[in-house]
């Protein structure tokens, strides 16, 4: 069974520019998209900046009207039977709004059950499950203000929850969260999963998504670019080793003319401060190596290393460039 369905879904935004003469300028956030999640299935949702992601979300999530296509979560039409979903679905967007911080965590449970007509006897058993479930357990009477960002993140999931929706929508939920804090949170979530919610989870991490999804739809500039499980995706860079050439200033001109080279797939560039790495994708291994250092001629290399593509470089494969 499909909890959530997606067919063609599409959303315009209109905006004016300008003040005297106004002209509406019209945004394609997402273009055509289809997918469907399986029941009790953490899926993925992983793109760019300004790929889609929370538009997309915020249409499934009743927020938003879509311009096009058709949505349904467990049968029910997004926008026909938007009051039927909305009891169905929990969904926390990254930020700290939304709490009452001059309370304790377990409060501000209490007053959302409340606020949720969550059957008073009923609250009472779940949120102490809840509070277990992500992880904040003996924290629970502190006052919100001093926890840290990880767990008050960790706490909006407990909230999204109150309600027992079946489906749960998490917009980049370890946004701002140090590595520790992240890994607390993606342990919680994983934790959702074998209460068998089905999960809907936007990320721009490609780590993030491995370790956490069984399936991952990439999307870029409204569109859906590659939909598959973790594995399948990292099978499409099999064939292409990663050349890493560690440089220390690199000027534009370089990255366009080893982009150039025919035995080159892909170019990246990740900067650290004062140098540069270039990812290099090629199906030539290391063998490529001295024909790119001659390119590169002039310029003050570092390292120079030869490795296996990761799920990162099937990412930077589907949407190009370096982010
Ligand atoms: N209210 C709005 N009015 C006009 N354009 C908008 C509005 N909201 C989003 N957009 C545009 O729609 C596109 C998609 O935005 P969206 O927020 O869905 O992307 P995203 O994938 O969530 O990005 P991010 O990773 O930065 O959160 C972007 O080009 C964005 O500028
Ligand atoms: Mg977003």
């Amino acid at each position: 069974m499909n909890a959530i369905e997606v067919n063609q879904l599409r959303r315009v935004y209109k905006t004016t520019i300008g003040v005297v003469r106004r002209k509406v300028k019209e945004v394609v956030a997402v273009d055509g998209i289809s997918f469907d999640i399986r029941e009790g299935e953490l899926f993925g949702l992983l793109g760019p900046n300004g790929a889609g992601k929370t538009t997309t979300v915020k249409m499934l999530t009743t927020l938003l009207i879509p311009t096009g296509g058709s949505a349904s979560i467990l049968g029910l039409d997004v926008v026909k039977d938007a009051e039927k979903v909305r009891p169905r679905i929990g969904f926390i967007y990254g930020g700290d709004r939304g709490l009452y911080w001059r309370l304790s965590g377990l409060d501000n449970l209490r007053y959302f059950s409340t606020l949720y007509y969550v059957d008073p006897g009923v609250a009472k058993k779940r949120i102490p499950e809840l509070i277990e479930m992500v992880g904040l357990t003996g924290r629970e009477k502190e006052k919100v203000e001093g926890y840290s960002r990880g767990m008050r993140q960790r706490l909006h999931i407990a909230r999204a929850l109150l309600h027992d929706p079946q489906v749960l929508f998490l917009d980049e939920p370890t946004m701002g969260l140090d590595p520790i804090g992240a890994r607390e949170l993606r342990s919680a979530v994983l934790n959702l999963q074998s209460a068998n919610k089905t999960i809907l989870l936007t990320t721009h991490y490609m780590f993030e998504a491995d370790a956490l999804c069984q399936r991952i739809a990439v999307i870029d500039q409204g569109k859906i670019v590659a939909l598959d499980t973790p594995e399948k995706l990292k099978q499409t860079v099999n064939d292409l080793s990663v050349v890493e050439i560690e440089i220390f200033g690199i000027p534009p001109e370089y990255i366009e003319k080893i982009s150039q080279l025919d035995f080159v797939d892909n170019v990246a560039v990740e900067n650290h401060d004062q140098r540069q790495v270039m990812l290099i994708h090629t199906p030539k291994g290391s063998e490529a190596i001295p024909l790119l250092v001659e390119q590169l001629n002039g310029l003050k290399l570092g390292k120079v290393v030869t490795r296996e593509p990761t799920l990162e470089d099937a990412y930077v494969r589907l949407v190009g460039g370096a982010e």
